[in-house]
């Protein structure tokens, strides 16, 4: 059967010419684009090309209310490759559709940045299981309705990597996929204007290097080389990494650190316009190969640079279909700790839209740690200041700031500029780990139970379990595909044994990478407990999600704050109904009058508990972190 590559081609080669026209000085590249594009073509496996069509007929499935994604690393979830396979049951039940398997390529040895620093993109990490087990495990998701997301890891390789180990033996071909300096005039006029990643433990952006004799740029920590992007041949072995990827049947690239792929002088080289360009060109030979694969763009920069990732100008819808919505979660957080929803209207309201064929992935945590990415001058427009709200949630978070629910660290302190960012699993920075503590010392490990046997919870106990589900109900309603980060579901804790792992105990981001407790797991369906809690929110959550069409990706929220500061109000406008989210930040009751939300027009439904409203009364009462999604209702229009 045809499957049009020919018209895919005619659709697709001007994009993808017009963006390496821009980049590359280079008559033969796009030939050399091509020949890989017919090559991989032929390769690619029956089953795939069925994929592709019935996704070029469904060119919304990311976008739809349907999906929810879950992020996990293959060994701490599954142990291998297979063992992930078998635990798609699991993913199942919570309603999940797309997987992100953390890195799984072959790294150098630890310390690699949890496999951020890849030495081999045609191997699987040995422990994990083979490239024909990567093949079959994502047959066996796609059986069940789950689409599998890998990193391309593109900044950067590991020194040890075949690439970096010719560069170092002084193969000119090599040598020119990196940035080696021979001395350190060159690495001076950048780092005037480059900020460091890893301060504390990477500090600078370039590594001298012994065996290469020069300066090595390194971004991130000094075993991870950054490539030379303006080599034409560093695209074309990424545009193959691409479509070998794809052909083994991966739905979606996580397209690593992207915003650093381009350097500029004088620039803090991040979000240069060559790497939309680059992007363009890789996506339209994705396009013409193997359509039903996505790309998703990580690049946690500031809210006005975001959008860029998903398109902006001429590029609009031509770049990645997913980009992580980092504003969003970190304006979560704040106003948790400020118990004060302001600051999270202002910043998120200011943001441009995106293309309407792109969608956010929401989420409220992963594995890196949070970056306190606090506008100086939304700040200021609250009569806040940037560094001292900055400073407050580092401090809060780090559980010192005085009458905080959290349990989570410092990462990465820079004392030259105060920058601090957090690390901590969301069950403990949203002060589940304290209450248990507070539980256990006022009561030793004998928990209270009831007459039926049932443990009673303390209230610091069930108020830290409705602030998690309060901050998940944001991320599953906001409009995107919401992330649910491995264990959040069951409200694991911090897991603080990388302390005595000599190849992790410099990087605290391991205190929220726990194992899956399967033991544990199993609590989640029995009723009391502190797993079913959490996994009945969590699960409700996801299915109510799934009944609602307005929730579709292609419409924007509006977001505002209620005449109660605490209160955050999302305001969804859809054709298939309107749905307008409340949500209370904070510990004490509160009531919201309907004219702050829309007008009732029919049947007016709190679809989270399916309870019907009483719109006589004048306005609804929420209760502690509550959450209500507000169905029947005309929203209002969102206020300035
Ligand atoms: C991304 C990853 C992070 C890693 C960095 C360098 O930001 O999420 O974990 O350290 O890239 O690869």
């Amino acid at each position: 059967m045809s499957d049009c590559l020919e018209e895919r081609r005619q659709r697709w080669l001007p994009d993808i010419r017009e963006a390496l026209e821009l980049v590359y000085d280079d008559v033969d590249l796009l030939s050399r684009v091509d020949d890989l594009i017919r090559k991989a073509h032929s390769k690619r496996p029956a089953e795939l090309k069925r994929r592709d069509r019935q996704r070029l007929l469904n060119p919304d499935w990311f976008q739809r209310e349907s999906e929810v994604g879950y992020v996990a690393y293959a060994d701490l979830f599954g142990e291998t490759l297979r063992g992930v396979a078998e635990r798609v049951g699991y993913l199942k039940e919570l309603g999940i559709t797309y997987l992100h398997l953390m890195p799984l390529l072959e790294p150098r040895p630890e310390p690699n940045d949890g496999g951020y620093a890849v030495a081999d993109y045609d191997k699987v990490r040995s422990d994990l299981g083979t490239m024909d087990d990567l093949e079959r495990m994502a047959t066996v998701l796609h059986g069940a309705g789950v689409s599998l997301t890998l990193d391309l890891v593109l900044n950067h390789v590991a020194r040890e990597h075949r690439w970096a180990a010719s560069a170092r033996q002084g193969v000119p071909r090599y040598r020119d996929y990196f940035h080696i300096f021979a001395d350190r005039s060159m690495p001076d006029e950048y780092e005037k204007t480059l900020p460091e990643v890893f301060p504390a433990t990477a500090p600078g952006s370039f590594t001298f290097d012994q065996e290469a004799q020069g300066w090595v740029w390194t971004t991130f920590n000094n075993w991870q080389w950054d490539l030379n992007w303006a080599n034409p041949d560093v695209f074309i072995e990424f545009a193959s990494i691409v479509l070998s990827l794809a052909n083994r049947g991966v739905d979606c690239l996580r397209l690593d650190a992207i915003a650093f792929i381009w350097k500029r002088l004088g620039t803090n080289c991040q979000n240069q316009p060559e790497v939309h360009a680059i992007t363009q060109a890789l996506r339209g030979i994705a396009r013409i190969v193997a359509p039903s694969t996505i790309f998703k763009a990580e690049a946690i920069v500031a809210p006005s640079m975001v959008t860029t990732y998903l398109g902006s100008g001429a590029r609009a819808g031509k770049v990645s279909d997913l980009a992580y919505h980092n504003s969003l979660m970190v304006q979560v957080w704040s106003a948790l700790a400020a118990r004060d929803a302001r600051l999270a209207a202002k910043s998120l309201s200011a943001m441009r839209p995106k293309p309407t064929t792109t969608a956010w992935t929401t989420y409220l945590r992963c594995h890196d740690d949070i970056g306190w990415a606090i506008d100086d001058r939304d700040a200021a427009s609250l009569g806040w200041s940037g560094p001292a709200h900055r400073a407050f949630l580092a401090d809060f978070y780090s559980g010192v700031f005085p009458g905080s629910f959290s349990s989570g660290a410092d990462f990465q302190s820079n004392p030259g500029t105060g920058d601090r960012r957090t690390s901590g699993a969301a069950a403990s920075l949203a002060g589940l780990e304290k209450a248990l503590e507070d539980m256990r010392e006022a009561v030793g490990d004998d928990l209270p139970k009831d007459h039926a046997g049932m443990t009673v919870w303390f209230d610091g106990v069930n108020l830290a379990v409705s602030r998690l589900l309060c901050a998940y109900a944001v991320i599953i309603g906001f409009g995107g595909v919401p992330l649910i980060y491995m264990g959040d579901e069951l409200g694991l804790r911090n897991d603080y044994s990388f302390l005595g792992d000599p190849g992790r105990r410099a990087d605290n981001r391991w205190m929220h990478r726990p194992r899956m407790p399967w033991d544990r797991a199993v609590l989640r369906n029995r009723e009391g407990s502190l797993e079913h809690k959490v996994y009945s929110g969590m699960r409700n959550l996801i299915a109510t999600r799934k009944r609602l069409a307005g929730l579709h990706a292609a419409v924007e929220s509006s977001v505002s704050a209620g005449s109660d500061p605490a209160v955050l109000v999302v305001a969804r406008r859809h054709p298939a109904g309107d749905i307008v989210q409340v949500y209370n930040f904070s510990e004490h009751r509160t009531w919201v009058a309907w004219d702050e939300i829309g007008v009732p027009v029919q049947d007016t439904t709190e679809e989270i508990s399916r309870r019907s409203i009483d719109v006589g009364a004048g306005s609804i009462e929420l209760a502690p972190y509550g959450s209500w999604w507000i169905s029947g209702i005309d929203a209002m229009p969102s206020r300035p």
